[in-house]
């Protein structure tokens, strides 16, 4: 059957609320390449939005899972626990930034790390205030929702939020917000809206994910690092789509020169299977009570097999050194475009999370119909690409961190030859 034979079924039983980029159905996934079921073969540049940093169906990952599959499946972390639960968060809590003892504990999605994350430093701090970016992405649930800064689709018809929930601007020179804007209007906050004594934590992405690639300035989190110790406010990195090698580092707090108080992790953890983490200091993280933390699924057997084996591939594969190569010859190709498509409006990156933002080059207007446009030209071309930015006008590239160096070059031609057909 083909695959607009099984879109109209979707559509019948799946709310479309769920949407679905690409009307393509999964064959079959091989490190950075995708078959559909009519046979028809795509380079993958969006790795299932930045989770498979290993690649699809790494064969040690799947090596790992299947030895766990034949021991067992799920017990429940809560009841009666595994080691690999416990080695896990050794290894997590050891990687994390700064030299403070740390703690983990394991959840099953991303959203449900940061949902965990404000509920321990809310115990911790005894606050309840927190302040999160504008263009920042937390999350589907109605906690991660609220922290959110982007409506459209995430919050549009979901309200009311919960309270005390504050958003300031997060740093973006290409839009001309300065640090000294973004701090200042923290301050505002503090002045207008809810005084720092009542702040439990500020939540931020070391590059904005959904909000359009956007890093955060060493100086910026530096700032926000100060401003915190000052107040007793606790300081939260989400790294749910930056971690894991993606940007050049394990972490990519890790070029900001701060150790944050939690940190959230997920997506490229575990290589595809469904577990999150939230490690963070460990006299912080001991505020919740026994059973205040966790979840049936939370820390599954399968998901601790595949994450141990990641970081195994990650430091064995030399997984950070091919995101900074894979960004470079990215980022070069794009660069080297701008005077032949000046719609380009930036090309910028973090390691190997790249984005290429598209705007009107005379109004400077976002070009969010090309954007779109271009992911349905390039999947006629046979690449899958992702877009992202608050106003939908930028492409971010996320390919396999284990991508092989002629896919790259392949794909990265197909998009040019995509882009040509439409501008
Ligand atoms: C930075 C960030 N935080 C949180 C989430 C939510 O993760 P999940 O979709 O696994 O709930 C995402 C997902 O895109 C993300 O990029």
């Amino acid at each position: 059957m083909s695959n607009q034979v099984w879109q109209a079924r979707k559509q019948q039983v799946i709310a479309q609320g769920m949407g679905n980029l690409n009307p393509l159905y999964v064959e079959t996934a091989k490190n950075a390449e995708i078959w559909d079921i009519e046979g028809n073969r795509y380079i993958d540049f969006g790795s299932g939005i930045a989770v498979n940093n290993t690649g699809h169906s790494h064969p040690r990952i799947v090596e790992a899972v299947k030895a766990q599959l034949d021991n067992f499946s799920h017990t429940c972390a809560m009841v009666t626990p595994y080691t690999s639960f416990v080695e896990l968060a050794e290894q997590l809590t050891a990687r994390a930034p700064g030299n403070t003892a740390k703690k983990a504990v394991f959840l099953t999605t991303g959203a449900e790390a940061v949902e965990n994350a404000i509920k321990v430093a809310r115990a911790h701090t005894k606050r309840s205030g927190v302040i999160a970016f504008k263009g920042g992405f937390h999350g589907r649930t109605n906690m991660t929702m609220g922290l959110t800064g982007k409506v459209a689709p995430y919050k549009a018809g979901f309200g009311p939020f919960p309270g005390e929930i504050y958003h300031a601007p997060y740093p973006n020179a290409f839009h001309g917000i300065s640090i000294e804007d973004s701090l200042q209007a923290i301050d505002d906050l503090f002045a207008c809206d809810i005084e720092p004594s009542r702040v439990a934590a500020i939540i931020f992405e070391p590059v904005q994910g959904e909000g359009g690639f956007y890093q955060a300035p060493p100086a910026f989190a530096q700032a926000l690092r100060e401003l915190c110790d000052k107040h007793g406010i606790l300081l939260i990195a989400d790294e749910i789509q930056t971690g894991f090698a993606r940007t050049g580092k394990m972490f990519a707090t890790e070029y900001l020169g701060i150790e944050p108080d939690m940190m959230t992790m997920a997506k490229g953890i575990a290589g595809g299977f469904p577990i999150s983490a939230l490690v963070g200091k460990a006299n912080i993280m001991d505020a919740a009570g026994p059973g205040g933390l966790g979840g049936t699924y939370a820390g599954s057997p399968l998901g601790c097999a595949a994450g141990l084996e990641v970081l195994k591939i990650i430091d064995e594969e030399q997984l950070c050194e091919k995101a900074l190569k894979i960004g470079e010859v990215m980022t070069s190709h794009f660069r080297a475009l701008q005077s032949d498509f000046p719609v380009i409006g930036e090309v910028r990156n973090l390691g190997a999370m790249i984005a290429v933002e598209f705007v009107d080059p005379q109004s400077g207007a976002p070009m969010a119909d090309l954007t779109k446009s271009l992911v349905a030209q390039a999947r006629e071309e046979g690449v899958i690409l992702l877009s992202c930015g608050v106003k939908g006008n930028v492409i971010r590239f996320l390919p396999a961190l284990t991508i092989e160096d002629e896919i790259l070059a392949e794909g990265i031609e197909k998009v040019k030859k995509a882009l040509a057909a439409l501008v």
